[in-house]
């Protein structure tokens, strides 16, 4: 028999029992610094030190974080079911906890990219980009995000994905942030829809949704085991 393909589309939220901070949960401020100021590519144009700087200080935060039971409980899912685990995160807490299809919307802070070719990569493990590391090509690094502004390259692969999802859950995200958010709306009207976050985004539209208006370490292990022993 096919398995049941579970779709998690995920948000800072996932990570704020890890310990690492939400975007919009602080004044409008990010570690402290407006968006613009370090997530933009004006931003990048303007002051790439203060840039680098930045996404150094969330890698190396990065280390000192782990997966908590929210990832541990998506991951479990795959004992019965196909799981995407379609993320907004640049954190790598999916994978650690053992998710092995993670598609990441927003790219990822333990990589690195050439400025000039988008398809070179680099694994960080942890290490900073200084000004003056370079590509083959001679050109600056960068942190492999996706800044405001900028396209979201992942957006066709996740809607695919999203398109034939048995169940969705939502979990962990204010949904203000598109194209990201508009996946939440994409899976097939007869899949069944779960939404998860203790303050739960008034703007969208949840009908058709299971809302579980609580933390996600606490309300996954609990939907996950409710899952996994339907699927027997
Ligand atoms: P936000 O910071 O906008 O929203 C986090 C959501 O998580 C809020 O709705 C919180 O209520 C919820 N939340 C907080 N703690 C939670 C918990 N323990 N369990 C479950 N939910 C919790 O983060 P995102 O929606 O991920 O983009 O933001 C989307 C994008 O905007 C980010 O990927 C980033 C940002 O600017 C880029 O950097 C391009």
């Amino acid at each position: 028999m096919t398995r049941q393909h579970i779709v998690v589309l995920s948000g800072a939220g996932i990570s704020a029992e890890s310990g690492v901070k939400t975007f919009r949960d602080d004044n409008g401020l990010w570690e402290g610094h407006r968006v613009e100021d370090v997530a933009t590519p004006e931003a990048w144009q303007r002051n790439p030190e203060l840039v680098l700087d930045f996404y150094n200080q969330r890698r190396r935060q990065l280390y000192q974080v782990e997966p908590n039971p929210g990832h541990l409980a998506i991951a479990e899912l795959e004992s019965r079911y196909r799981v995407s685990v379609l993320t907004q995160n640049v954190d790598n807490l999916h994978e650690r906890a053992g998710s092995t299809e993670v598609v990441h919307l927003h790219g990822e802070l333990d990589l690195a990219r050439s400025t000039v070719d988008e398809s070179r990569l680099y694994p960080l493990k942890g290490r900073d980009i200084r000004l003056g590391d370079t590509c083959e090509l001679g050109s600056q690094l960068r942190p492999h995000v996706v800044w405001f502004g900028e396209a979201v390259p992942e957006m066709e692969r996740a809607m695919a994905l999203a398109e034939t999802a048995d169940i969705l859950i939502v979990v962990g995200t204010s949904l203000f942030v598109y194209p990201a958010a508009g996946l939440a709306s994409c899976a097939p009207a007869t899949a069944r829809r779960y939404l998860i976050n203790p303050e739960l985004p008034a703007h969208f539209d949840m009908d058709g949704f299971t809302c579980i208006q609580e933390k996600a370490g606490g309300a996954l292990p609990d939907l996950v085991k409710q899952l996994l022993s339907e699927a027997g």
